[in-house]
């Protein structure tokens, strides 16, 4: 089984669903409310570890309500939680979510605790860093915590997928490290400049991301699907599965963490992207982030349904 160290973001999803997303200073009457767990690396940790890798989530939770709720869902979903620490100043992070009736969102994240991760909270997870097939990667918290775990696992050897997610700045350096870059494709044209419409576009955007120093590109195109780059000028575009979506939010993280999982086990690129898809389709027919990643069983159900 692989193992896989995520170090991220925890914060508590709070959605609503709307009719339409308010405009600047409307208030929409909406409903139904759900409260679960969330921020991308929580979202990628859980969807990797219900595909069956062994995961530890290296993060920082408040010394609040939300904070007890975290590790109780950590606990549940089995993750190593010897390296979640709790800040004694800074509240648990917050995703106020709305998702409208065609499934598009507006979110804004408060990372609290987590936007606070030091160097040294990372170092301590040095050993568990260097026994991963895998050290999984967002851009919720501070860079300060992303780099050290960069150069841990650098320095260990342990392959590197950045997720670019959400679309900020970050030190392009970075880049020449990372195994696995899976922007979006608003992430991919933040960091390269190119307006991914297509397999021609997709491969100049990969492109830029290979001059960098990124070995595999994986640009992830919602229901269009990915197109996955392992060299310049060689990629190659890999339809999705199609399926009645329900909610989208977090779909990006099933896919990470399920490739995540199948990378780490073994598994040729191609086949993770497919298994990271077939997480990515089984999660956008719940609602919820966290709570909507698919266990190992349905995703092999729906793999052996979809030949
Ligand atoms: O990628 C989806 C996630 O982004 C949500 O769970 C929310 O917490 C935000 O971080
Ligand atoms: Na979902």
């Amino acid at each position: 089984m692989g193992r896989i160290t995520v170090v991220g973001s925890y914060v508590v999803d709070l959605m609503s669903r709307t009719p339409q997303l308010p405009k600047p200073g409307e208030t929409v009457l909406g409903g139904p409310f759900q409260m679960g767990p969330g921020g991308k690396g929580g979202n990628q940790a859980t969807a990797a570890a219900r595909s069956g890798s062994d995961v530890a989530f290296v993060t920082k939770v408040g010394d609040d309500v939300f904070g007890k709720e975290a590790i109780k869902h950590f606990e549940r979903e089995g993750f190593n939680i010897q390296f979640v620490h709790r800040s004694k100043t800074e509240a648990t992070g917050t995703a106020l979510i709305a998702v409208d009736d065609q499934g598009e969102n507006d979110i804004v994240i408060a990372p609290g605790a987590c936007g606070t991760m030091t160097r040294s909270d990372v170092l301590k997870a040095e050993e568990e860093i260097k026994r991963s097939q895998m050290v999984m990667l967002q851009l919720e918290i501070s860079f300060e915590a992303i780099e050290a775990a960069i150069k841990k696992a650098v320095h260990h050897q342990v392959p590197v997928l950045l997720n670019p997610a959400p679309c900020v700045d970050f030190p392009q350096e970075w880049l020449k490290y990372i195994t696995y870059a899976t922007p979006n494709e608003t992430e991919a044209l933040g960091l390269t400049g190119v307006e991914v419409t297509d397999a021609l576009s997709a491969q100049e955007a990969a492109d830029v991301l290979h001059e960098k120093g990124v070995k595999t590109v994986v640009i992830t195109l919602g229901k269009q699907g990915v197109f996955l780059s392992k060299e310049a000028g060689k990629g190659a575009w890999m339809d999705g599965f199609s399926v009645k979506a329900m909610d989208t939010t977090g779909a990006g993280d099933a896919f990470n963490g399920g490739f995540a999982h199948a990378i780490g086990s073994g598994a040729p690129v191609e086949e993770a992207v497919q298994f990271g898809q077939a997480v990515a389709a089984l999660s956008v027919t719940k609602m919820g982030t966290a709570a909507s990643m698919p266990t190992q069983d349905e995703i092999k159900a729906f793999l052996k349904d979809h030949q």
